[in-house]
């Protein structure tokens, strides 16, 4: 179904033929519009840029680019297209029609996924308030504009289920969604690792990359949602979601690349000569890892715990199914499976049998980092055809953990438990120090004449949309 763009809200839910609906949405509409002016990127409100718009929600929907003022963004409310005679795809109700309304039974449970799935979308928009001013390019700051706007994009997808479906209480919290801010002492966001600001581009990309990564598993999840406007919501969200870890994933590519050919042309053999490799104004490979092992870990700790029984009731209630649950050869309902979860047992890290339901969160978790690896794998290719012996790994699941089984204990990134005095003495060895910070600031000078780069980042190998190395992606002087 293609996108009404004459409407006041860009929709392809035919929005006009629910009044009671439309009034209500253009009543949150100046709500938005005043957080994005307060919250959103830090100035550039006139700068004209390069973005893309959907106007369909198929494949060629997506071919659409053009100059746009961030404010004029036609942020608005697209659905996939419904998939005819669609079956519910696991749980209790195996097999019956989807629900095209929430059934009453499950309606808080709904409402809790929808509002904190909602919660990080505007959030991440916060954290990354003042990054543009930093740009290592136009091109960057062009692909930071992008994943913000689809993130408050995110939020209009959020705020439609809730408005059309849960009523006063939804209208509510659509307003709470644009009360609560990043980092704000009486208001936080809802999850933790969202109150933390994203202030250097190398968190940027470390959080695309890891943090967007979580976002793509909890929607490909609620795309297998028995509520099928949460369902076809989460699958368009995906199409967008796809081009924010390209942003992570490219990012920290061409950080690796640069710091290579720097490393080579100084004739550096050792990348973990950190002094010598910071001297070229570039990121050392043991700073890069450190920021892997934060942004990694902070990211498992949005599965929740290990094991769960809210994951277990809501798949038996067909809420949240698995990771390409119709792909699965199974019988969906998982009564009699287990599941392999990593435990603390008598101070080791051991493999335990646990049952398939109550695992879910580890499952989704198991799939999320299989994913991971193969940016490690593009990484570490990078740095071995530069003819360097270091490889960035994850680290072990039980390092550096706030959630679940192993929050209470301190491991190394190798996965070998050490008492608290090792971890205070040896902690800077893993994470980013305030030392790192402060270099990592310093080599965050803007960079904004067009088709040049910051010393410590390579450019893209093609354009945004095919455009040429030259293109004047960001149009700052209007
Ligand atoms: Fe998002
Ligand atoms: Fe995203």
């Amino acid at each position: 179904m293609s996108i009404d763009y004459s409407e006041k809200i860009p929709n392809n839910v035919n929005l006009s033929n629910d009044r009671t609906l439309q009034r209500a949405l253009e009543h949150w509409q100046p709500h938005f519009l005043d957080w994005w002016r307060e919250m959103g990127p830090h100035d550039f409100a006139s700068a004209d840029v390069y973005l893309r718009t959907a106007t369909g929600v198929d494949a060629q929907g997506w071919a659409t680019y053009g100059a746009v003022k961030m404010p004029d963004y036609r942020w608005g409310i697209f659905l996939a297209d419904a998939i005819p005679e669609r079956k519910i795809g696991f749980g209790d109700s195996f097999g019956e029609p989807v629900w095209q309304q929430v059934p009453g039974e499950f309606r808080s449970q709904f409402r809790r996924l929808i509002v904190t799935q909602g919660d990080t979308e505007p959030a991440s928009v916060e954290q990354q308030h003042l990054l543009g001013h930093t740009c290592p390019s136009l091109y960057d700051l062009r692909n930071l504009f992008q994943v913000n706007v689809e993130e408050g994009r995110h939020l209009w997808a959020m705020v439609y289920l809730l408005h059309a479906h849960f009523g006063r209480d939804g209208r509510e919290e659509a307003e709470e969604l644009l009360a609560r801010h990043s980092g704000d002492t009486d208001k936080p966001r809802i999850l933790g690792t969202f109150n933390e600001p994203i202030s250097d581009w190398l968190s940027f990309f470390c959080f695309t990359y890891f943090t967007d990564r979580d976002g793509k598993f909890q929607l490909k999840s609620l795309a297998e949602s028995s509520f099928d406007p949460l369902a076809r919501t989460c699958r368009f969200m995906l199409t967008e979601e796809a081009h924010h870890m390209f942003v992570g994933e490219t990012g920290i590519s061409r950080v690796v690349q640069r710091t290579c050919e720097a490393m080579r042309a100084a004739g550096i053999s050792d990348p973990a000569d950190v002094a010598r490799v910071r001297a070229l104004g570039v990121v050392d490979l043991p700073t890069l890892q450190k920021k892997l092992n934060l942004h990694y870990t902070l990211s498992l700790d949005l599965f929740g715990s290990e094991v769960s029984t809210n994951a277990a009731n809501a798949f038996n209630a067909g809420i949240k199914g698995r990771y390409h649950e119709t792909q699965i050869k199974d019988d969906h309902r998982l009564q009699n499976d287990t599941y392999p979860v990593l435990k603390l047992v008598n101070g080791e890290i051991r493999r335990v049998d646990e049952p398939a339901l109550t695992a879910l969160n580890m499952r989704l978790r198991d799939d999320y980092t299989q994913d991971c690896v193969k940016g490690l794998l593009r990484w570490n290719k990078i740095i071995s055809t530069a003819g360097y012996d270091f490889k960035l790994t994850l680290p072990n699941v039980a390092f550096h953990r706030q959630i679940g089984e192993f929050r209470d204990i301190h491991a190394t990134p190798d996965g070998v438990l050490i008492d608290d005095a090792t971890w205070n003495r040896r902690r800077s060895e893993w994470l980013p120090s305030a030392d790192d910070g402060d270099f990592i600031a310093s080599l965050m000078t803007p960079v904004t004449e067009t088709g040049r780069y910051a010393p410590w980042i390579s450019p893209p190998k093609v354009g945004i949309d095919n455009k040429p190395g030259d293109f004047e992606y960001v149009k700052i002087e209007t």
